[in-house]
């Protein structure tokens, strides 16, 4: 098993599970978040938001239930991304994925 684990919560967020010490969380300076109140059972829990919602961003306060939250959530193969015509990257088909933009 791997020494971080993170799962892609169904309409929620990403919740990160690892060994204590093992991750580190950052802001854009570089300065690292407290996580010391964040240990669960000899393990170090969290999560992320993805919503967008949170005030209490880069951690999820619960917002994403309030605000109604969808998101999609399965994992893709790549193959399957193949198949379908759509990206690696985002997901969505070329003439969609805004990042494969030139400008
Ligand atoms: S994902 Fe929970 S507040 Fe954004």
């Amino acid at each position: 098993m791997a020494d971080v684990k993170i799962t892609v919560r169904r309409n929620g967020p990403f919740r990160v599970e690892a060994a204590p010490g093992s991750i580190e969380v950052v802001d854009a300076d570089g300065n690292a978040y407290d996580l010391s109140a964040r240990m669960k059972e000899g393990k170090l829990a969290f999560s992320l938001c993805r919503c967008g919602g949170s005030v209490n961003k880069p951690f999820c306060d619960g917002t994403h239930s309030k605000i109604g939250f969808q998101a999609a959530e399965a994992a893709v193969k790549a193959s399957d991304q193949a198949q379908s015509g759509t990206t690696a990257q985002s997901g969505l088909p070329p003439e969609a994925d805004a990042s494969r933009l030139k400008v």
